[in-house]
């Protein structure tokens, strides 16, 4: 690499600025910063700042046109039974010949919850304090003993928990999966810039960097090599979910079902908002395409629309689950046929340092992180379809230290679902008005994943166990 060269293109840029402190720096940290810099792409820093920084902000999103989108309800909120049965066996013949890898996503920073180490190592099960990349852990293992096939499993890491995630597999054995079938690759970063379109140091001798997006996971899949693996050794299906939701079926048979069927590129499931106003993604169709719209993009009076019956006409809100064909994240991460996942503005505090060089940490935000989205590929996919889900069998994130998706929602969500499955299988259990059991209790996944397997399980046990405190099922 020609340091010379690099500097004078970013003087030449306007981003002279990330050598301020060169004459200062030693030669190990002048390395560090060069290599940093030669990872930046300064064009695409300059059309940023051109569409995002520079433009008064809420340029808001295109709104033309809207109407709600189409959904496969549930069986309960009448669905069709029999498409939903012949979906779950589609799925499953596809599991069986192995055609199907799951998918985390864990490269954000979780800064909301203020945990220190890669989220998917905090602790979430009410009984057990399973962590997350446990419990996704037994819920993949389980599904690749039903169906015959163990699981390939994708985890998409950033360069701060990289390590330490690989680390934490290393240490508790990969939870007793094949360490030949779990795949982590690192999601690409972005500089944060200054309101005035300035890269921002980080240090003196660093840039600061984020990760782009969970929408940079189609691009990391590509780069990383991970698509050409599946390709090896016949995946064509991934099962897309985030780190932070332990209650996400990992594999759910007839929502690939649903996918395949329909011959989608890209499919999600979506819950019934549980108020006018959630903080969700809206499903909605757009000249006959299906696209997520934020909430801080709609409206309030779009938002509170009823349709005749009362209900909430914009209904279906997006969970960040989706089943995503191989080749479409191909077509995405290489931006062929002009398909590009589009960039966001993200106003942030940012650590940086000041002209002599000293940290500064602002109390308010100071600069502007990008990132790129998911569900922005959505309107891009061929047949693309939306399915209903039950919120208490498939979501209930951790997010914030307190308050709601916060650590104690999300462990009385699992106590409530170990509850339903309990009752539903005809053991005896006491619950609040709220469905929560009034005793702590868990079960493993290898035990149950869904109400199905717990019940095949359950009614193989003999004796029963008494549902009391502490009961733990494995
Ligand atoms: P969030 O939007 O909740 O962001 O990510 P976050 O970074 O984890 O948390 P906050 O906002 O700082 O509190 C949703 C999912 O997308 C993943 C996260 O790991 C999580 O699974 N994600 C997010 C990435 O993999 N990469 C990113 O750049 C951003």
């Amino acid at each position: 690499m020609n340091i010379e060269q690099l500097i004078a293109n970013y003087r030449a840029a306007g981003q002279g600025q990330v050598f301020a402190h060169w004459a200062a720096l030693s030669e190990i940290e002048r390395t560090a910063l060069a290599g940093q810099a030669a990872e930046i792409d300064l064009a695409e820093v300059d059309r940023l700042n051109q569409s995002l920084v520079f433009k008064a902000s809420g340029g808001g999103a295109n709104l033309d046109g809207l109407a709600p989108a189409p959904c496969t309800r549930l069986p309960a909120n009448g669905g069709d039974t029999a498409a939903w049965a012949k979906a779950k066996e589609l799925g499953e013949t596809a599991l069986r010949a192995g055609r199907v890898a799951a998918f985390t996503v864990a490269g954000g920073q979780g800064t909301r919850l203020g945990y220190d180490g890669p989220k998917g190592t905090f602790a979430v099960t009410p009984l057990k304090q399973k962590t997350l990349f446990q419990v996704f852990a037994e819920k993949i293992k389980a599904a690749g003993l039903r169906y015959g096939r163990p699981l390939h499993w994708f985890i998409m890491t950033s360069h701060a928990n990289h390590a330490e995630t690989e680390e934490f597999f290393t240490t508790n054995r990969h939870f007793g999966l094949d360490k030949g079938r779990i795949h982590f690759f690192r999601q690409g970063r972005m500089p944060a810039v200054t309101f005035d379109g300035k890269i921002m140091l980080e240090t003196k001798s660093s840039l600061a960097l984020s990760p782009d997006g969970h929408g940079g996971s189609l691009r990391a899949l590509d780069r990383s090599g991970a698509l050409d693996l599946m390709k090896a050794e016949g995946v064509d299906t991934l099962s897309y979910f985030q780190v932070d939701n332990p209650l996400v079926r990992c594999v759910d048979a007839a929502f690939i079902g649903f996918h395949l069927g329909a011959g989608s590129e890209m499919s999600s499931k979506m819950v019934p908002k549980a108020y006018a106003e959630e903080k969700v993604g809206h499903f909605c169709l757009q000249d006959g395409r299906i696209v997520v719209v934020e909430y801080s993009d709609m409206p309030i009076s779009m938002q509170r629309e009823t349709n005749a019956d009362g209900s909430l006409r914009y209904s279906a809100g997006s969970i960040a689950i989706h089943v995503i064909d191989r080749e479409f994240a191909r077509r995405m991460a290489n931006g062929s046929d002009g398909l590009a996942l589009p960039f966001h503005r993200a106003d942030k505090k940012i650590a940086t340092v000041d002209a002599a060089g000293r940290a500064v940490k602002p109390d308010k935000a100071n600069g502007v992180k990008f990132e790129m989205f998911v569900f922005d590929a959505v309107p891009s996919a061929r047949n693309s379809i939306v399915i209903e889900t039950a919120r208490g069998d498939d979501f209930s994130p951790v997010k914030n230290a307190e308050g709601v998706d916060s650590p104690k929602t999300c462990a009385d969500d699992q106590l409530r679902q170990f509850a339903r499955w309990l009752k539903g299988a005809g053991a005896a259990v006491e619950t609040d008005a709220t469905g929560r059991p009034r005793c702590a209790v868990e079960v493993s996944p290898l035990f149950g994943y869904d109400a199905e397997t717990f019940t095949e399980r359950w009614a193989a046990l003999s004796p029963k166990p008494a549902v009391t405190d502490g009961l733990y099922l494995e």
